[in-house]
């Protein structure tokens, strides 16, 4: 079977922990090799998991004309510029989240990738591979809960490291940016629709300058998405969507757990139904998605135009904060 040949930029903990293990476990990918600033520290990775080639720069990598496709886990100041590097080489690229820094950063890669047709680029939303959320999403489109009226998101942990590249205000930190984005992503997933105006209320962190908790409401006109996520409270997470029949309720809306089961359920006149998920990699399927659309030529599952709209969203929140008004999206 023709798999693509996949090059890893960076030895960061999202990749060597999560996502490189789950696409080697794909019938499509084939991780053939890893780049770090760090020579050693690429030797290392590639030693623990089975890599057959590391390099000392990320430049050496997108040389390497045996690799067909790039995955960037790269703090989020990097993402775009490396997206476009990789391109330029001739690399299909997937993209951690969020996509950059701002709306004209990502509307500024949507235009150069025109100029490369035939290369796939996609934003790393992995969530929208799960089964979970493909049975959320026609729950909805099956109007089981009548028509949504509001949805309710929710998504914490606790990390206060000056070092962590979330807690570098310069980088692109922020628990909007880390968090909230998939908050923002999964509202306007289910709706199919975007909002056309917000009202957020952030807090920050003195020390650190990035926002440690954010609220926001958007209007989707005839149905509104709140969410609250924050990077310095117990973690927690949790996703309900309220429609005028009746209530549906996600467990786990993010961290899907790959080797346990997960649950949905369904409240209508008062009787609650669960649903069992059974347990996928969302890593796994993302990745098989993604390479299936490079090797049959066919469109990436998300576009970057929902990139754009997703960083829209989220600049449009810290603008409203300093306002102190709604924004329109
Ligand atoms: N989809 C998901 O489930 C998910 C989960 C977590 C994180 N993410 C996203 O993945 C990305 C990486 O997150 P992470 O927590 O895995 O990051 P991390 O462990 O801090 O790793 C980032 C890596 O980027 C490289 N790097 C290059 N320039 C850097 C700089 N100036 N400062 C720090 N690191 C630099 C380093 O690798 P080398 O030293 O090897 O070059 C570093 O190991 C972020 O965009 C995050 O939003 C996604």
């Amino acid at each position: 079977m023709k798999k693509v040949r996949w090059g890893i930029l960076s030895t960061a903990k999202i990749g060597l922990e999560k996502v490189v293990p789950a696409m080697q476990a794909g019938e499509y990918c084939e991780i053939s090799a890893i780049a770090s600033r760090d020579r050693t520290q690429a030797e290392m990775a590639a030693t623990r998991l089975n890599i057959p080639k590391f390099y000392g720069t990320y430049e050496e990598l997108l040389a390497d004309s045996d690799i067909d496709a790039i995955y960037i886990p790269l703090p989020n100041h990097l993402h775009i510029p490396w997206t476009i590097k990789a391109l330029e080489a001739g690399k299909h690229v997937l993209c951690e989240k969020p996509i950059g820094l701002s709306s004209a950063e990502a509307q500024g890669l949507l235009e150069r990738s025109k100029g490369f047709p035939h290369l796939k680029v996609m934003e790393a939303f992995m969530y929208r591979f799960h089964p979970q959320w493909l049975f959320v999403k026609k729950l909805i489109d099956d109007k089981r809960i009548g028509d949504v009226r509001t949805i309710q998101a929710f998504f914490s942990y606790f990390n206060d490291d000056p070092q962590n590249i979330r807690n570098k205000k310069d980088i692109g930190g922020g628990g909007l940016m880390d968090i909230g984005c998939y908050c923002i992503s999964q509202s306007r997933f289910i709706l199919s629709q975007e909002p056309v105006r917000v009202f957020g209320m952030l807090e920050y962190d003195e020390k650190m300058g990035v926002d440690r908790m954010a609220s926001a409401i958007m209007d989707f006109g005839n149905t509104s998405s709140t969410f609250t996520c924050s990077t310095q409270l117990a973690p927690f997470q949790n996703f309900r969507v309220f429609g005028t029949k009746g209530l549906i309720d996600v467990e786990i809306p993010v961290n899907i757990p790959p080797h346990k089961a997960t649950h949905v359920w369904l409240e209508l006149n008062g009787k609650r139904e669960e649903f069992v998920i059974e347990a996928q990699n969302q890593y796994t399927l993302q990745g098989e998605f993604f390479s299936k659309a490079i090797l049959n030529n066919t469109s990436v599952p998300t576009p970057l135009e929902d990139a754009v709209n997703n960083m829209k969203v989220i600049e449009a929140i810290k603008e409203s904060n300093l306002q102190g008004s709604w924004v329109m999206v």
